[in-house]
């Protein structure tokens, strides 16, 4: 198999990096590298709720909430591909934060919290990082294993069908026939907010649904899904090209038609976890067409993901906007569980274009933040910008899938009965050990069709 070096200059003298991304040990050894730099800077930066602080006291953003969900998804997931679980009692000790003693993100469904920042979609996103560790774990595997407290050690499975259940709860079919609402509140917040409904949070919903569904089998997650992605197409709200748009004004109806990378991101991991669980190629032939919206819209000449429709230019302060991450995960579960060979050719040359650009700012050790001057907007206060490490590891967990390290989730059943709770890192070792094999055999009767990869 032909493999290819990258070679990534620092400031143009020496050797920064040399990453073969076609290697998935040498990718996984990167992925060691840089989820240390990504751990970093939180401790001395947060509330101790388990989160990034969201906004400084002059007002400035950091992290937001629910991107603090995307990050601890972001090492669940490095932890399901390595099978290494040094960060877990890290990772753990915050998730319990988060968790309370209620098995939810809203400690309880209390109103404040429900008003305060913690709509339908940022919760998703931290139900999308639960996920992740049911999949890495087991379905009966425990928040926090090594730090019992009465009440405090929910299932990871627990906390992530809670949240799909609270988040279940905003589906309404008064408001043009169906849909979740954006906002967990219908009399706190202006009208347009109290009566939008976003696509992102009933996308994010049909991932959740379709990896519960993946691992469980329990019907009621698949008729959601199904309920939810054909109203999707009812509403307009995904077009017959695949654009995918921002969502509606269930005043009237009517289309909000920004297009944002992410919405396409969950919902392509939506259809390929509906087809690898039933294999009906209904799913599958709709994720290739997806593909091929985000190919068009997302996608430049280069085969590199950094195109934002509605965030071109200035209008996006973040930087990384953080976007793409979702995007980067779904690709790889396209690539994971598409049986179209040319279609997996596709995906692999996007991640290892969008990451041979993304990996020329990090150094030897991997640590890839920038320092940007003091006052920047998300960014700690003295400039580090914590989110370009972020996109570092999003990018990696996708390039180990597309080397075919552990798929995105085991065969349903095949990690139920298995507790964290009893043992070490060794346990978890073991676990994904035995999802890479299968992983391995596939790649091995896949590796014929590779499609030499061309570095530009
Ligand atoms: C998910 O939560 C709901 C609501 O608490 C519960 O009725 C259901 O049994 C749970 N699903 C599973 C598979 O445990
Ligand atoms: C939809 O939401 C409206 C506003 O809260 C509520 O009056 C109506 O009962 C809901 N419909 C359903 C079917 O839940
Ligand atoms: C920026 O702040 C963090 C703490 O929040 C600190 O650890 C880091 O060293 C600082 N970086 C610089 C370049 O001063």
């Amino acid at each position: 198999m032909h493999s290819v070096l990258l070679l990534i200059p620092l400031s143009g003298t020496c050797l920064a990096q040399q990453l073969d991304l076609t290697n998935k040990d040498a990718v996984l050894k990167a992925a060691k590298a840089a989820v240390w730099p990504l751990r970093m800077f939180f401790d001395d930066n947060t509330h101790s709720n388990g989160a990034w602080v969201e906004q400084w006291d002059d007002g400035s953003w950091n992290v937001q909430w629910h991107e603090s969900g995307e990050y601890w998804s972001l090492f669940y997931e490095y932890m399901l591909h390595s099978g290494d679980a040094s960060y877990l009692d890290w990772v753990d000790k915050n998730m319990q934060l988060s968790a309370g003693s209620h098995a939810d993100f809203l400690d309880g469904m209390n109103p404040f919290l429900e008003t305060a920042g913690r709509w339908n979609d940022d919760i998703g996103w931290w139900g999308i990082a639960t996920m992740a560790a049911t999949e890495a774990f087991g379905k009966s595997a425990i928040v926090a294993k090594n730090n019992l407290q009465q009440d405090f050690n929910p299932t990871y499975f627990d906390l992530t069908n809670n949240t799909f259940e609270e988040i279940w709860m905003g589906w309404n079919t008064t408001f043009c026939n169906g849909g979740i609402w954006w906002s967990r509140s219908r009399t706190v917040g202006t009208d347009a907010q109290k009566f939008y409904k976003s696509t992102i949070t009933n996308v994010e919903e049909m991932e959740l649904g379709a990896r519960l569904f993946a691992l469980t089998g329990v019907a009621v997650y698949k008729e959601r899904v199904d309920e939810i992605y054909a109203w999707l197409k009812s509403s307009g709200l995904l077009a017959a090209d695949f654009t995918l748009y921002d969502g509606l004004d269930s005043r009237d109806c009517s289309i909000n038609r920004a297009v944002y990378s992410y919405h396409a991101g969950c919902l392509l991991a939506a259809l390929s976890f509906m087809y690898q669980s039933t294999k009906n190629t209904a799913y599958i032939n709709d994720a290739h067409k997806l593909l091929d919206a985000i190919k068009r819209q997302l996608i430049d000449s280069n085969s590199i993901l950094s195109i934002e429709p509605s965030c071109a230019g200035t209008t996006c302060q973040k930087s990384p906007h953080g976007y793409s991450w979702a995007v980067y995960r779904g690709l790889g579960n396209l690539f994971a569980y598409s049986p179209d060979a040319a279609v997996k050719s596709s995906v692999s040359s996007i991640i290892r274009a969008s990451a041979a650009k993304n990996f020329v700012g990090c150094d030897s050790n991997w640590y890839c933040i920038r320092n940007m001057p003091v006052g920047t907007g998300f960014t700690l206060q003295n400039g580090t910008n914590v989110r370009d490490q972020f996109e570092t590891v999003a990018i990696l967990n996708a390039l180990s899938v597309v080397n075919g390290g552990a798929a995105a989730v085991a065969a349903p059943g095949a990690t139920q009965g298995v507790s964290n709770n009893k043992g070490s890192g060794a346990a978890v070792a073991s676990q994904t050990g035995s999802s890479k094999s299968a992983a391995f055999k596939f790649n091995a009767a896949f590796v014929l069709q590779v499609v030499v990869y061309l570095l530009v």
